[in-house]
């Protein structure tokens, strides 16, 4: 991929645009609101808006290596308390991928220098879960369990903030827990029970 090909095909998906809708641009222009904030990995095969499927103002999106959620990461920290308190977004998405590079590195006994702390969030959640991975024989499965857990310890990451406990008893904010196969394409809902987490983890960390 060269670099001036992509200015190519920002005029083309341009004017395909406004082909469609010559107003598409000062629509976009006026403001956003979205509907959903989308917390994912920053795999350059797990692209978002496309496979979702949205247009551009439908989702609010942010990017991090593995999907994570640590409370002392002032960007992720940033992100989801301007879109639920001033965008007001209705679903708080976190969405791991199979295949992920971050989750593979943390199953790995490996140096990767200023990563090191990022991936300790990850190995975190596999010594919360230690007990069900090691008793999942296939490595490939124990990999795919640990990203789908990790989806599942950063929601609840979400739900320990001040913001999504208030928007939720104000407004029913709900966090959703999602999983993209690479493999085949797949976005997959882990359906977690989040009613029945909260009322586990609220007492702990209700803070709002
Ligand atoms: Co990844």
């Amino acid at each position: 991929m060269e670099i001036h090909q992509i200015f190519k095909n920002n005029r083309q998906w341009a004017a395909n645009k406004l082909k469609r809708d010559p107003e598409c641009f000062k629509k976009l222009s006026e403001g956003q609101h979205p509907a959903i904030l989308y917390i994912g990995c920053c795999d350059s095969r797990v692209s978002a808006e496309e496979l979702m499927g949205v247009a551009p103002g439908e989702v609010f999106v942010h990017r991090n290596i593995a999907n994570m959620v640590p409370n002392t990461d002032l960007n992720v920290m940033s992100v989801i308390n301007y879109a639920v308190r001033h965008l007001q977004v209705q679903h708080v998405v976190v969405c791991g991928h199979y295949y992920c590079g971050g989750v593979k590195a943390a199953m790995q006994q490996t140096d990767m220098g200023l990563l090191n702390p990022w991936l300790r969030n990850i190995r975190d959640v596999y010594r919360l879960h230690q007990d069900e991975l090691n008793a999942i024989a296939s490595e490939e499965n124990r990999y795919k369990r640990l990203v789908e857990l990790n989806v599942q310890e950063q929601c609840i990451n979400v739900i320990k903030t001040a913001v999504i406990q208030k928007a939720y008893k104000e407004r029913n904010v709900r966090v959703h827990g999602w999983v993209f196969d690479v493999r085949t394409g797949m976005l997959h809902d882990l359906q977690i029970d989040f009613d029945r987490i909260l009322q586990h983890i609220m007492q702990i960390y209700r803070i709002s």
